[in-house]
């Protein structure tokens, strides 16, 4: 018999929802939030209340687009946390009154956890990574080292002590000018700029922990400074501005990864989460593979940002695992695993 799982996403500002058969994407929805450009970074309180309009369209239309009726579920999988509460919220009370309704049983899910587990997923790649592997999430929210022994022993082994990686591209990319969320807008200016022509400090911190603040405040005062002097440096200078400062992001996340290998004795790395599909981060780990002897793995481009079929995934695994959650279980903006 076939195991038909939904999985719904909501942590942040896209609604999600996939139908997966068995391992392999049915369906994957996602809407995005056009609302928070305009204020150049996610608005909590807008972020759950679109939540709210899309759920019912979203989930509806996963179902119909995975042919199948929604008696055929099996379980709902849905995200626990960490993310936005307000927008956890309505994934997860939706998700909970669904599956009393359908009578099946609930499965909750860790959004990042599901970053990395998304390599599972039939479709995602030709080479599935063989644990124990070194895990990396670089979300907008997120930028952690995982040691990854198994499908859920995760262990966090190093992560940024202030902002993401993800939020250095978006606000430093605001600095520029350029749209929320910025990360892919500085990954496609860098393709014609030179990543040599400024120079910015990195930081210093022990171990396998990260800070991408100093740098932050350093671009946008490096920026501010110059736009003193002269008033259309950054169109002026915009390719070679993004060039630099991925360039730089890009070193600060490479080195600690290589240490990471070298402290684990763990040759194989798998990304996950948004900023995963920085064509400066795959050139640079794909180009050093056999310098310093790793694999490194990538999720295809539609599993990278935020979607359902991830948690459906998850869903999945723990659904094999008979790991069910029960309804009383609440939200959970920090969502350790
Ligand atoms: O995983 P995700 O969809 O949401 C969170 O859980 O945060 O990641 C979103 C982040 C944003 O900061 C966005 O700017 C970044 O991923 N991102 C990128 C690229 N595409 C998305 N950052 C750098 N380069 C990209 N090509
Ligand atoms: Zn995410």
């Amino acid at each position: 018999m076939p195991t038909y799982i939904l999985g719904i996403e909501s942590s942040c500002d896209d609604t999600s929802a996939s139908v997966m058969c068995d391992g392999k994407v049915l369906s994957n929805l996602i809407a995005n939030q056009e609302i928070h450009k305009s204020f150049g970074g996610v608005v909590p309180e807008l972020a759950s209340r679109a939540h709210q309009q899309n759920i019912i369209p979203v989930v509806n239309q996963a179902i119909i687009n995975a042919n199948i009726d929604k008696n055929q579920l099996n379980a709902i999988a849905y995200t626990r946390g960490p993310g936005l509460l307000g927008s956890l919220l309505v994934g997860s009370s939706f998700s909970k009154s669904l599956s009393i309704g359908l009578n099946i049983p609930l499965i909750e899910v860790n959004h990042m956890q599901a970053h990395l587990l998304a390599h599972f997923i039939e479709d995602c790649g030709d080479e599935k990574p063989v644990f124990p592997f070194v895990g990396i999430t670089i979300s907008g929210g997120h930028t952690q080292i995982v040691l990854v022994k198994d499908y859920f022993d995760m262990e966090i082994i190093g992560e940024t002590l202030d902002d993401a990686i993800g939020e250095t591209f978006d606000k430093c990319g605001k600095t520029l000018g350029l749209p929320y969320p910025a990360g892919p807008h500085i990954d496609r200016h860098s393709k014609n700029g030179d990543p040599e022509k400024f120079k910015f400090t990195k930081p210093k911190v022990g171990g396998l922990n990260y800070s991408f603040s100093g740098l932050k405040t350093g671009f946008m005062r490096y920026i501010q400074k110059e736009k003193n002097i002269e008033d259309n440096f950054i169109s002026k200078e915009l390719e070679n501005l993004c060039a630099s400062l991925q360039l730089t992001i890009v070193e600060i996340l490479y080195e600690k990864v290589i240490l990471a290998i070298k402290q684990t004795g763990i040759n194989r790395v798998v990304f996950g989460g948004g900023v995963s599909c920085n064509s400066g981060i795959i050139e640079k780990f794909k180009q050093n593979e056999n310098i310093e002897n790793y694999k490194s793995y990538f999720p295809k481009f539609e599993y990278t940002t935020d979607n359902a079929a991830m948690i459906a995934m998850v869903g999945y695994l723990k659904y094999k695992n008979n790991d069910f959650s029960s309804i009383e279980k609440s939200a959970q903006a920090r969502f350790k695993f």
